[in-house]
């Protein structure tokens, strides 16, 4: 779908709509509007008792002067903030995608009490309206009813102030374009996005300016990744390891901050085999590696002042003869050993080893993981919220806040000693599953194990990244959860 902006005219072609804040009238243009439908908006506004709540929408249908519909969407007051906007974007084109019509015009008049500039208005709802509009559709062969791709083709922004809006929205169309990479890694079917071609996606990322690296089995075993390894060996696909850069700060040799994902193409328990029910939502397990990946695109393409390193790490989790099996000890990267009691504890396997790599070969600021980890943290945030564990207070506000700024929130949880002593062996240096209890904090009090001194934190994404429940501006599968999170991240404290 595309999306353009232009001065608030009356349109030859579409759908128009309008919107009206709680309490308030139609605008000047929106008078236009109805004057040129011969009142037929303030008598369907009159009559439908139109007060311009939030969830409130008129359809004015077959209206004369050349404009077949408009529609009138309310927004509830006095908080309208970017959120909202976004929000109205999208639920304006849910409201039409299916119509028949291909383009929507949007009028984006001064809303009183808004402290949002015009331009960032009209940008905000033209974003909304992207997220809104992205579809998977690419398996289906008949491509009709809400499935038909390009319905609404085209959503045009109506405003006093085009140029602005237009620059407003660049930087939000390189963050569309890294959550739909998100989106359709995480939707792609099992069959198709193994190791190999999550890489070769991995790879396409040149085209925007990222040094793409891809480690084979090969390389992975010369640097003793085998904890990363171990829980490929079962799949007759072969493991990988991605290493995107992004060099985008003044000084191109100035410390990088890392991203790192876990990238658990499928899921099946391994040996520690999962029951059948829902065993299909295990092609989404390499949520964490899709997000890093969509935010190094997105990094790229609005040119962000920073140097960016995405680590992620790709394998397939199999039972078969070479799997490997509960009770194996395997010697990580950094040397530690770890006892496998559990194989469907893997995605912490994969993450010792990437998250050392990145450490040692970067001396990164930060570093920061997000891994679909645990069932447990549905149990304890639901899917609001995702799990953040960290050994930096800094760090942690700085995501709380990045959080519930653009509404991808993060919830801390406990790291402790006692946790992590839940973690000892008898037979190597951990254990990869702790006990009954505190599923979650296990699991990062294990990833905790495997970082040095450096400002960490880990964001376990099982709940939010996908099988969400549906937004104003997400009806996809693979929610792409995390991107703007990052984004927000690196715009607010690690650009320049
Ligand atoms: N990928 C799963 C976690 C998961 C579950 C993600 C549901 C999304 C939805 C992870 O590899 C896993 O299997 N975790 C186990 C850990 C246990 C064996 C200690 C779990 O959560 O049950
Ligand atoms: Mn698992
Ligand atoms: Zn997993």
């Amino acid at each position: 779908m595309e999306i353009s902006f232009t001065s608030l005219k009356i349109p030859t072609k579409g759908i128009v709509a309008l919107i009206v804040a709680e309490g308030t009238r139609l605008g000047s243009f929106g008078r236009k509007v109805d004057a040129a439908t011969g009142g037929a908006v303030s008598r369907a506004l009159n009559a439908s008792h139109f007060k311009g709540k939030s969830s409130e929408t008129v359809d004015v249908l077959g209206a004369s002067g050349g404009i077949g519909r408009v529609v009138v969407m309310g927004l509830s007051r006095p908080s309208v903030g970017e959120r909202e906007l976004e929000n109205l974007g999208g639920k304006l084109v849910g409201r039409v995608e299916n119509s028949g019509e291909t383009k929507l015009n949007i009028a984006v008049e001064p809303v009183h009490g808004c402290q949002v500039s015009a331009s960032r208005m009209a940008a905000c709802i033209a974003l909304g309206a992207r997220l809104r509009a992205y579809r998977f559709n690419k398996y289906k062969s008949k491509k009709k009813g809400k499935d038909r791709s390009l319905c609404l083709e085209h959503v045009c922004l109506m405003t006093q102030s085009v140029v602005g809006a237009s620059r407003a929205y660049e930087a939000s169309e390189a963050l569309t374009e890294g959550i739909y990479l998100a989106r359709d890694l995480v939707n792609e079917p099992p069959n198709v996005l193994c190791p190999e071609e999550f890489a070769a996606r991995a790879l396409e990322l040149r085209s925007v300016g990222v040094k793409v690296e891809v480690l084979n089995e090969e390389k992975m075993k010369k640097l003793g990744m085998n904890a990363l390894l171990g829980v490929g060996q079962g799949s007759i696909r072969e493991s990988k390891l991605v290493v995107m850069q992004w060099k985008g700060a003044r000084q191109k040799t100035s410390q990088p901050i890392a991203f790192v994902g876990k990238g658990v193409c499928f899921d099946t328990g391994g040996i520690s085999l999962k029951p059948p029910v829902g065993m299909e939502d295990m092609k989404g397990d390499m949520g964490g590696a899709a997000c890093v990946t969509g935010l190094i695109h997105a990094l790229a393409r609005r040119r962000a002042k920073v140097n960016a390193v995405v680590i992620v790490g790709l394998v397939e989790n199999m039972p078969g003869g070479n799997a490997q099996r509960p009770g194996d000890i395997v010697t990580s990267m950094s040397g530690k050993t770890i006892e496998i009691l559990n194989t469907d504890a893997e995605g912490r396997l994969v993450l010792a080893d990437a998250l050392w790599y990145a450490q040692q070969r970067f001396k990164p600021k930060i570093v920061i993981d997000l891994a679909t980890l645990t069932g447990a943290i549905m149990v304890a945030l639901g899917q609001e919220y995702a799990g953040l564990f960290s050994n930096n207070d800094r760090l942690s506000e700085r995501l709380i806040t990045a959080g519930e700024t653009v509404n991808e929130k993060v919830w801390r949880m406990p790291l402790h000693d006692s946790y992590d002593k839940m973690l000892k062996s008898s037979f190597a240096d951990v254990k990869n599953i702790g006990g009954r209890y505190a599923g979650s904090i296990t699991a990062a009090q294990f990833l905790q194990r495997f970082i040095d001194k450096t400002p960490w934190a880990h964001l376990d994404i099982a709940g939010t990244a996908m099988a969400c429940p549906s937004s104003d501006i997400n009806h996809s599968w693979g929610s792409g959860y995390g991107v703007r999170l990052l984004n927000q991240l690196v715009v607010r404290h690690y650009e320049k």
